[in-house]
């Protein structure tokens, strides 16, 4: 695979593997052995493929995106999960510039005309809270981020991206809740060009971060994106689950949700279900 980069730091470094076990743990090994900051690794197919939470993320060959971001930033550990939502947006810009083509640059659900006269609808890639991106209702993307921490300094940060891009069975399971680029817009994609796309948009997306060391420069883009904002959504707290509506995230990355007595809560972390998404009804 060529990627024709246009980037200033990311991917100074790819390597690119036919099959490997996970993108995600070759760059741990990598950035341990001195892999610089920006560093890309990229895989045709996965055999041990790393979900959130211990989940398995099933990965053949031929049809999708696997690639790992390896960075060694200055911040603070503890800004570090905002980096999976950088990427969301990043990832969902890439979509919406590959899609450009066919869209005459609109990125709402408009009818062209596809490859073989047949209609072509480009569907919005929106954002599931925190980092899953979702088209018509079901997954295309998942972002896997972990970081290392020594003395209380970031070591590394590996930013994992699973993008389905080709049509493909999926396992049965999955039938329901994901989907594939190509699936929804009617047409087949370019895998290296929206690798490309990602990359510049997470460099741009980034460099603000950067500057304001929160997503205060990129909440309101983010929450145009978000697919849970004004919808109810089920939050599964450890200490007990509760429902509210979402009302997008707050500079931290936190997702604000007004509770049925008015207040609000910000969620920091973990799973949350949005009605009609994935099945919660
Ligand atoms: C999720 O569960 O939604 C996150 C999935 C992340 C998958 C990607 S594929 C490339 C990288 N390597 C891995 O092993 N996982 C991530």
């Amino acid at each position: 695979m060529v990627i024709e980069l246009q980037t200033d730091w990311i991917g100074k470094t790819v390597s690119f593997y036919d099959s490997i076990d996970s993108t995600n743990a070759q760059a741990k090994k990598d950035a341990e052995n001195g892999a610089e900051n920006g560093a890309l690794i990229v895989a045709d197919m996965q055999t041990a493929g790393r979900g959130r939470r211990g989940r398995t993320w099933e990965s053949p060959a031929g049809a999708n995106i696997y690639f790992s971001l390896v960075l060694k930033p200055d911040f603070s550990p503890d800004k570090a999960s905002m980096l999976t939502l950088v990427m969301a947006l990043a990832v969902a810009r890439g979509m919406e510039k590959v899609t450009a083509g066919i869209s005459n640059g609109r990125v709402d659900s408009a009818e062209t005309t596809g490859i073989d006269g047949k209609t072509a609808t480009v569907p919005i890639p929106e954002i599931k809270w925190p980092n899953d991106i979702v088209m018509n209702g079901r997954k295309v993307c998942g972002i896997l981020t972990e970081m290392s921490v020594q003395q209380g300094r970031i070591q590394h940060v590996i930013i994992g991206v699973g993008i389905n891009v080709h049509k493909q069975e999926f396992a049965p399971e999955l039938v329901d809740k994901a989907t594939a680029l190509d699936a929804e817009c009617g047409q087949e994609l370019s895998r290296s060009e929206l690798i490309a796309e990602t990359a510049k948009a997470f460099e741009e997306y980034y460099a603000v971060f950067e500057r304001d060391g929160s997503l205060a420069g990129l909440r309101t883009i983010y929450n145009q994106k978000l697919v849970n904002r004004g919808r109810e959504v089920r939050v599964l707290d450890p200490r007990g689950e509760y429902t509210g509506i979402a009302t997008g995230i707050n500079d931290a990355g936190e997702l604000c949700v007004t509770l049925p007595d008015g207040s609000m809560a910000q969620v920091y972390a973990g799973e949350v279900s949005v009605r009609g998404i994935y099945g919660y009804v």
